[in-house]
């Protein structure tokens, strides 16, 4: 806290002045060679909320004895609602920014990582500057000043590093947080709040010599996960990036043995999937239903009850969830459920994954109920009225762009091309103002079948239709596909078709696999949005 306290304004502007401040207002980049003037946005209001917002290296007290040296968000507010920067303690998960929808919003971010960095808002509709397109990454030492307006629906959005080639390795070292919207809509349904709203956001980590963090070929002894009987050096890394990276450990908001104490009355649990590469296949322990009342993109319709729900890097699920019958001393656990190693193909059934395998059955965190609340709450059975998004008003009603999640030369790619950085091809380019239907194919191949959570920046999409040509069962029957989605999971041999609006800004967007390893190594694309 001393340290979100020290960055200062009058700090970030020292910073700030020796570097280049990349000033992007309204859409339009331009190089200014002074620090950020406060009146920086001339064709627009002043904003309501300013937050400084520093990713830097640090340390933290992760596991008995030696610290661990992490990289973290830090964040404090210069201007506006003080409650806008909640701290995350006692982990290294960056604070949860809450923001409004309406708000107009300036985030001054300084990279003081010895990376260059840029932060994208995984989930918000924000003009291309504002996006956080790996194309805007800043070197060390410069800052990114953003602005924009919160026009997303209320919902459980998150921030994280997009810069290409190392987005795995930033968020693995600690650089995540959650951002959340409200709006008078959800206001209205007097939802359990405050207190009583839980942030959990859910990564796997290994940990190699002297408690420090191990990512893909840094395992120390060379032990870590994902070496299986194709071990050793360069080789490893290859693997892992074609599987994606798993941990040997659950951390939950940053902390390893994650327990929430509780009072016996109802929450909300804003559940983040922000592993590089797990997926989890979540159930409570006792063999209670979860009632989920919004996924990617806010509140879902009316709740939705289920046995168990399967969320994919990059996806978010809220839960309600009423204690208020339990007593004091109940421990309640979130487990996620063994499922079928889904690694298919000749490739797949030669890796094995460590202490912890994709599909392993295992506790995600703990719920205390440690005092009494004699306070009710009453979950509405009608939460929200979703935009109405209809197939006939597409502009391509009756043949979806085809998007194939390809395999190269152990290299995973889209329509058989991977990423380029400024570049997109014909096949590509959409128009502002029009609904498309997309459908992403995973047709397992001979070499290698893999789950792929596909991503589009830049539009809260409708899942349409779930098809496979494989019979599954688990974690397939767990896939929540209502709400809005902006990340949707594809499994081996399945396609998936939705509805994506492009209403409001022209610009560059990624679209992309959230397998973090996945998209570094190229599973990304552009898509263009034209006027
Ligand atoms: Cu959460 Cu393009 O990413
Ligand atoms: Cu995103
Ligand atoms: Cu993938």
């Amino acid at each position: 806290m001393a340290q979100q306290r020290l960055i200062g304004r009058r700090e970030f502007l020292r910073r700030a002045a020796g570097a280049t401040v990349w000033l992007a207002g309204a859409g339009t980049l331009f190089d200014s060679p002074a620090a950020a003037a406060p009146a920086a946005s001339p064709r627009s209001a002043a904003p309501d909320v300013v937050v400084a917002l520093t990713a830097s290296p640090g340390e933290t007290q992760l596991l008995p004895g030696k610290p661990t040296a992490v990289w973290r968000f830090t964040a404090s507010v210069l201007k506006g609602d003080g409650a806008s920067v909640q701290p995350s303690p006692g982990g290294y998960l960056g604070p949860t920014l809450r923001l409004k929808k309406g708000q107009r919003v300036r985030i001054e971010f300084s990279n003081q990582l010895p990376d260059p960095a840029i932060v994208h808002w995984h989930g918000l509709h924000l003009p291309e500057a504002m996006d956080g397109h790996p194309r805007y990454a800043v070197p060390p030492g410069q800052a990114y000043v953003y602005e924009f307006d919160v026009i997303n629906r209320a919902g459980s959005y998150w921030y994280h590093p997009h810069t290409h080639g190392i987005t795995g390795r930033q968020i693995y070292m600690g650089l995540a947080g959650m951002l959340l919207v409200g709006d008078e809509e959800e206001q209205d349904l007097r939802l359990p709040r405050g207190e009583s709203d839980l942030p959990i956001v859910l990564q796997d980590r290994t940990f190699g010599r002297d408690n420090q963090l191990a990512y893909i070929s840094e395992g120390g002894d060379g032990d870590r996960a994902g070496s299986g009987m194709m071990g050793g050096g360069g080789m490893m890394g290859m693997m892992s990036e074609m599987m994606g990276f798993l941990g040997d450990e659950i951390f939950v908001n940053g902390r390893r043995n994650a327990v929430f104490p509780v009072a016996s009355r109802a929450y909300r649990l804003r559940l983040l999937n922000a592993s590089n590469s797990r997926i989890y296949r979540l159930a409570w322990g006792d063999g209670t239903p979860l009632t989920i009342i919004a996924s990617d993109g806010g509140l879902l319709e009316r709740p939705e009850r289920r046995a168990a729900v399967t969320l994919a890097p990059g996806e978010r699920i809220d839960l309600f969830a009423d204690f208020s019958d339990k007593s004091v001393g109940a421990m309640l656990v979130m487990r996620s459920l063994v499922f079928e190693n889904l690694m298919g193909g000749m490739m797949g059934g030669m890796m094995q994954q460590g202490n912890l395998p994709s599909g392993a059955a295992f506790d995600v965190f703990r719920i205390r109920v440690d005092r009494r609340d004699g306070s009710s709450a009453q979950l509405p059975e009608r939460l929200s009225a979703l935009p109405r998004l209809k197939e006939e008003e597409t502009v391509n009603f009756g043949s979806p762009r085809p998007f194939r999640l390809t395999m190269g030369i152990m290299r995973w790619g889209i329509n058989g091309r991977t990423f380029d950085m400024d570049g997109v091809a014909d096949d590509e380019i959409v128009k502002l103002g029009t609904s498309e239907v997309w459908e992403f194919a995973n047709d397992a191949s001979r070499m290698m079948a893999m789950p792929h959570p596909m991503h589009l920046h830049g539009a809260q999409f409708r899942v349409l239709d779930r098809t496979s040509s494989v019979r599954r069962t688990g974690l397939r029957e767990n896939i929540l596909d209502a709400g809005l989605k902006d990340t949707v999971l594809v499994l081996p041999g399945e396609r998936v078709k939705l509805l994506a609006p492009f209403s409001r800004y022209a610009g560059l967007f990624p679209y992309h696999c959230h397998v973090l390893e996945h998209g570094d190594a190229g599973m990304m694309r552009n898509y263009s949005v034209r006027a």
